[in-house]
């Protein structure tokens, strides 16, 4: 089969799941990374001749989308603001939002004087270890719950060579911090239950349970337990950076503000939902 007959085949095959521009930028991805192809090669090459072997590699990545798995799980890798980190289905994909967090943190004039920074529910590593590839001076910390997580953060350190100390712990019990922390940041689960039915099977059907769902009848849970910590472990001044579901941006920061926080700022991301929020530790 040739390059081009190739294309149109995983086409039609994934039609249920992705529209055509969807298909063809996974088969860039995939090509890509299995045999480091250029997307140019399809224009270059059309009637380039995949090897029974090549077609038996594309066959088998086809095989995981039609069963709607990420294609991140498939490759076993991610990018996040032009890392790469391994990936796997103990963790959760790194997502656009959340490059927009780091970014916020990694140009906020509050870095200037920061120093000892802590990353709350890490996954795969991607905000604790960019935040440290990005400003080395930093001293990064980061916490999850999950064994398998932690290891996949591992890796992703040793892999992107940065040095951040990974620590397994659960932030609705943990206390006291080991050294008083200038910056916390943290993108805890905050989808509800009842939002499963608008989430998509390659979400849903793949992605760690434990790094989506807060629990319906307090979807702030990990917000307030973080607050809570971040009272006791934040330096005066320090600031707290959360990403949020949109709808509970209110709330939070209604309850940041009657627990010692203030200055607090919303951005939007760049689908303009107030995903994210940043306060200040006071002195209160
Ligand atoms: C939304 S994911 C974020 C992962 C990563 N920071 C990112 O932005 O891609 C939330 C993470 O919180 C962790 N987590 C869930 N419950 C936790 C708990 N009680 N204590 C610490 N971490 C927890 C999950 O294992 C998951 O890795």
């Amino acid at each position: 089969m040739t390059l081009i007959e190739y294309k149109s085949y995983f086409r039609q095959k994934l039609s249920y799941i992705y529209k055509v521009e969807e298909s063809d930028d996974l088969l860039k991805r995939i090509i890509k990374a299995y045999f480091n192809w250029e997307p140019v090669k399809f224009g270059l090459e059309p009637n380039y001749v995949i090897s029974k072997k090549e077609e038996e590699c594309l066959n088998s990545a086809l095989k995981e989308l039609k069963k709607e798995k990420p294609l991140q799980y498939i490759l076993g890798f991610s990018s996040f603001m032009d890392l790469k980190f391994e990936v796997n289905t103990s963790v959760l994909i790194p997502r656009p939002e959340t490059e927009e967090l780091v970014e916020w943190i990694v140009y906020d004039e509050k870095l200037i004087r920061s120093k000892e920074v802590l990353d709350i529910g890490t996954g795969s590593g991607c905000i604790a270890i960019t935040l440290k590839h990005l400003r080395s001076r930093l001293h990064v910390s980061a916490l999850d719950i999950s064994a398998k997580a932690i290891e996949v953060a591992e890796n992703n350190a040793r892999n992107n060579s940065v040095k951040v100390q990974f620590h397994q712990a659960d932030i609705l019990t943990k206390k006291n911090w080991i050294t008083p922390l200038d910056i916390i940041v943290s993108n805890p689960p905050y989808v509800l239950p009842s939002e499963k039915k608008q989430m998509k099977t390659n979400v849903l059907g793949y992605e760690p349970k434990l790094a989506l769902f807060a629990p319906e009848d307090d979807p702030l849970l990990f917000y307030k337990k973080i607050t809570e910590f971040a009272k006791q472990n934040l330096k005066s001044g320090g600031a707290l950076y959360f990403e949020i579901n949109p709808i509970f941006v209110n709330e939070l920061s209604l309850f940041l503000n009657e627990n010692s926080f203030d200055s607090i700022e919303v951005r939007n991301d760049f689908h303009k939902l107030p995903r994210m929020v940043k306060a200040l530790r006071s002195n209160k």
